[in-house]
């Protein structure tokens, strides 16, 4: 041979070098817990097809929360389940103060302080009797406008009940304008809004309707996006970043991750990702056959979105992945 040929396996010889050339490595930091806390329940009820996830009490709740941040996790993102009989048209419960989504932020904020960042889901999908992000029209059409007002009561309310962060995540056109002007003339102008800029009208949510009881009948798609588009998700960052977005995020993450690439090389503001349900639920179940190793997976997907770009990767793991980072 003329020439060496090219030898990359040279940096893959030992741990240690592999570590020193390792271009991303995460840290517990980054990551966000999403918890479910539940109006009605006595005990922690396991969700059956999340492995490890549960809905909350108020005071399993807390005591999960402290243990996140103990483990070094950097947030926290609160979803509330309301009963039943506390579902209606218009999601009223998810405004109310003694709602359970604002009990458990308050309890939270007055436990923690500002020791994490907490987030709180600001939609109406938990908390309507038909299930929808938003409000219907008297053709059944979720209405964005009339459900934009109803995102500005949400937001308002969660910021008052102490949250850090406001996440909307119903993918109504206008939505970040609308809660940033709510939570303005509310007094907050210190509180953020992680926009889902980016939300696919994904197969993934499984669990995640299973976790919070949805009452949905039919689909999500005339307002989450096609699956097919890619474009459409710059679009919908212009608007948000144009609106006054403080964070980014595309969802799902893993069979989003060109779409997570474009967003990080638009965005001038910190970009997320959301590990969903559907992508936590899969390697459990393999893992649990014995198919796959479930902590080297997690570790290996969780990677995969910091490395296709997002610097925040919101993950049911989390805990359990910020304490092996801490152990090595
Ligand atoms: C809607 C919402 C969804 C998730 C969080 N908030 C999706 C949906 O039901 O359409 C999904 C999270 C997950 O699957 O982990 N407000």
């Amino acid at each position: 041979m003329d020439r060496p040929i090219a030898r990359p396996r040279r940096l893959r010889t030992t741990g240690a070098m592999r570590r020193l050339v390792a271009q991303n490595r995460l840290h517990p930091a980054q990551l966000v817990l999403p918890m479910f806390v539940a109006d009605g329940i006595d005990e922690p009820r396991p969700i059956v097809s999340m492995p490890g996830v549960v809905n909350h009490t108020v005071d399993s709740l807390r005591a999960a929360a402290e243990e996140a941040v103990r483990a070094g996790v950097g947030g926290l993102m609160l979803f509330g389940v309301p009963s039943t009989g506390d579902k209606d048209a218009t999601g009223s419960a998810g405004d109310d103060p003694d709602g359970i989504l604002n009990r458990g932020l308050a309890a939270l904020r007055a436990d923690l302080g500002d020791a994490t960042v907490l987030m709180a889901d600001t939609c109406l999908d938990e908390f309507t009797d038909h299930g929808h992000c938003g409000v219907l029209d008297d053709r059944g059409g979720v209405d964005n406008d009339a459900t934009l007002v109803r995102y500005q009561a949400l937001a308002v309310a969660q910021a008052r009940a102490g949250a850090h962060v406001v996440g909307p995540s119903g993918m109504m056109d206008g939505q970040v304008a609308a809660i940033r002007e709510a939570l303005d003339d509310d007094g907050h102008t210190d509180v953020s809004i992680l926009a889902y800029t980016a939300k696919y009208a994904s197969a993934f949510y499984g669990p995640f309707r299973e976790a919070v009881a949805s009452s949905l009948q039919g689909d999500r798609r005339t307002y989450q996006q096609d699956p097919a588009n890619r474009g459409e998700a710059v679009r919908e960052l212009i608007a948000d970043l144009d609106e006054g977005a403080d964070m980014v995020m595309v969802k799902p993450a893993m069979s989003y991750l060109d779409i997570v690439r474009d967003v990080a090389e638009l965005a001038d503001r910190p970009v997320a990702a959301y590990q969903i349900s559907g992508e936590y639920s899969m390697i459990c179940a393999a893992a649990e056959r014995g198919w796959i190793d479930r902590e080297a997976a997690l570790d290996e997907a969780v990677l995969s979105i910091v490395r296709a770009g997002a610097s925040v990767v919101l993950t049911y793991a989390a805990v359990e992945i910020a304490h092996r980072l801490t152990a090595r």
